[in-house]
């Protein structure tokens, strides 16, 4: 960063994200690059011919990677018209990428079930630096369904390109326990490490309908 030292809060304001993308445009990828992440994207997102959507874009080059990699249809939402403006016209010519000036918190714009997996790099983290961070996170979560959560983690050496190897596989799930012990156990003290959520949405349990009168005390 090179706009001084700003408070973490002021990732949560939408000024501070048009200020800086008005001061720096070189494009700059938070946490991790997609090289690093492409596996996990595979396993998840395995139809490349299918509707992704990723919030808070930045000016990352993630959506490109994607692209070039062969994914067709990727809509890129950001709350700054000011990235958003300079990558609709970096990108006017690639037609696998759609930028629009969306704020995550109203995602009205878009019916339900346009998309078939959405991705987050860097934007909640963001949002809950600001002010009313709950009711924000909240309302970026919106829809109240219930959902598979999967852990994962990516080695933030990965992010730089270090030739170190990581121990496990990104795709290696990190198997969740209710205390959360497990993750210190698989991974020791204050890991060098990006988290990685995956929620997937849980289908409905259908119950086998069981007359009463057969439920016994
Ligand atoms: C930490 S940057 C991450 C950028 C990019 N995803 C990456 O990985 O490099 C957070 C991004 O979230 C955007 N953002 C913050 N609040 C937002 C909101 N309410 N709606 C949409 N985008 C938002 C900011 O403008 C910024 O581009």
């Amino acid at each position: 960063m090179t706009l001084g030292t700003p408070s973490s809060q002021a990732y949560g304001e939408p000024w501070y994200w048009d200020n800086r993308y008005a001061h720096e445009s070189a494009p700059f990828d938070w946490y991790q690059k997609y090289p690093a992440l492409a596996s996990l994207i595979h396993l998840y997102v395995p139809h490349r011919h299918e509707r992704i959507l990723v919030v808070g874009c930045g000016n990352s080059v993630f959506s490109e990677d994607m692209v070039n990699d062969g994914y067709e249809d990727v809509v890129n939402v950001d709350i700054s018209s000011v990235v958003i403006e300079a990558m609709q016209t970096k990108y006017s010519n690639c037609q696998q990428l759609k930028y629009i000036k969306l704020d995550v918190r109203d995602m009205s714009p878009f019916q339900a079930g346009s998309f078939a997996a959405v991705i987050d790099k860097g934007t909640l983290d963001s949002i809950l630096c600001g002010n009313n961070s709950r009711q924000n996170a909240t309302q970026m979560l919106g829809e109240v369904w219930s959902f598979n959560l999967a852990l994962y983690h990516a080695a933030k050496f990965g992010a730089e390109g270090s030739s170190e190897q990581p121990t496990r596989a990104l795709t290696d799930p990190i198997l969740l326990d209710e205390s959360g012990s497990s993750v210190e156990d698989v991974l020791g003290k204050n890991p060098d490490v990006h988290y990685i959520y995956v929620c997937t949405k849980a289908l409905p349990i259908i119950l086998p309908a069981i007359p009463l009168s057969s439920l016994t005390c």
